[in-house]
């Protein structure tokens, strides 16, 4: 490979403020001119979407759409099947994700949703994209490397190694310039980049054509801070410390009756030495739109109690009309047809298109 780009290196302070300053740049432009935009972004579909992605990314992706962002969203369901053991049929996972997607306020007229597996041309995007990348700089990924550990000691399959390249063809395929992520997916939004820009240099544009191939996609962050489970480690289905949105106000009532606090009564946010009670302060601040210490105050000497009280009647109003709607599109599997038929069918003809400029640029064109 002629250029050298540590992408290790793209997880150190420097790049990482650099990221945050571009993405600031990227919101400000956005604002000026939406239709400028074009978000790519999405999930696994491992199972049900909980509180922790509804602040962490769902309602800025509403928000995106809203402020006239042309969105797609892929259910990497390819993705799920490099590492982890799931629960569940995969179909009913998508389904059950595309039904979050719905409930929460993403648009199927507007927005685009599909399963990558539906996607033939995107896949086979991978043949090019993984011959401009090197199996070292695949081992170097701080992202792999993450999942490869996480997945208890099992052999490190090929997919995984490169799923980063699947990633990148999720994110060209449609020609994103947009992705909104999270700070661990930087080092893909990296990989991304390299992916486009040796692309462009190995094989430049297609005849005619004024613009390379690919666009430089760009990471815009989410401000949410992280937060914990209910028993104040990360938030994570498999610990049975999330709230989500499929839950009924029962449900989410009981699992915030357990929820980890501490001995000391009076409450106070303090982040750095009662944690477990600042992720409830934080919940509960996001959920009214106040200031988490404010709300400290307001409860005091009230105790675990009544913080535990408060923020599962604000949780369950906030996600009251996301659940009615969801109870609805659950009674109509039309609507998920309806929204996936269209999803599909727009992300082929993309890809299709996609394809044959890739396939012009590599002078692979025979007829
Ligand atoms: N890898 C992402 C995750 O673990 C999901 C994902 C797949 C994604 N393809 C993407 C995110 C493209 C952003 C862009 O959550």
């Amino acid at each position: 490979m002629s250029e050298t780009v540590n992408l290790e290196s793209s997880m150190d302070a420097a790049s990482l403020r650099r990221a945050e300053e571009i993405s600031a740049e990227v919101k400000e432009a956005i604002a000026e001119d939406a239709s400028r935009f074009r978000m790519l972004t999405g999930d696994r579909p491992t199972g049900r979407l909980h509180l922790g992605h509804y602040f962490g990314s769902l309602k800025n992706r509403v928000a995106l759409q809203e402020a006239g962002v042309d969105s797609w969203l892929v259910i990497a369901d390819y993705q799920v099947i490099t590492d982890r053991d799931s629960v569940g049929e995969m179909q009913d996972r998508v389904r059950g994700l595309a039904t979050d997607y719905l409930a929460v306020g993403i648009d199927p007229e507007t927005a685009t949703i599909f399963p990558h597996s539906q996607i033939p041309e995107l896949n086979e995007l991978m043949l090019p994209f993984l011959s401009l990348v090197t199996d070292a700089e695949l081992r170097r990924n701080p992202t792999v490397k993450s999942e490869y550990e996480a997945s208890g000691g099992r052999p490190m399959s090929g997919l995984l190694l490169t799923y980063p390249v699947h990633q990148a063809a999720d994110i060209l395929f449609c020609k994103a310039n947009i992705v909104p992520v999270g700070k661990d997916q930087l080092p893909h939004l990296e990989q991304t980049r390299v992916v486009a820009q040796r692309f462009d240099k190995r094989y430049g544009r297609p005849k005619g054509a004024k613009r390379p191939v690919f666009p430089r996609p760009q990471a815009l962050l989410s401000e949410t801070p992280s937060l914990l489970g209910t028993d104040g480690q990360k938030m994570s289905k498999s610990r049975g410390n999330t709230i989500e949105i499929a839950m009924t106000p029962d449900e989410t009532a009981k699992r915030l009756k357990k929820a980890v606090t501490d001995s000391e009564r009076h409450i106070t946010y303090d982040p750095a030495h009662r944690p477990e009670v600042a992720n409830l302060l934080e919940i509960l601040a996001l959920a009214t739109g106040r200031d988490p210490n404010a709300v400290a105050e307001d409860i005091g000497n009230g105790g675990a109690g009544t913080l535990k009280a408060q923020v599962t009647e604000a949780v369950n109003e906030m996600f009251a009309p996301i659940r009615a709607r969801r109870t609805e599109i659950e009674a109509d599997p039309a609507i998920i047809d309806n929204a996936l038929a269209r999803g599909i069918e727009r992300a082929r003809d993309q890809a299709a298109d996609t394809l044959r400029e890739v396939h012009e640029a590599m002078s692979m064109t025979y007829l």
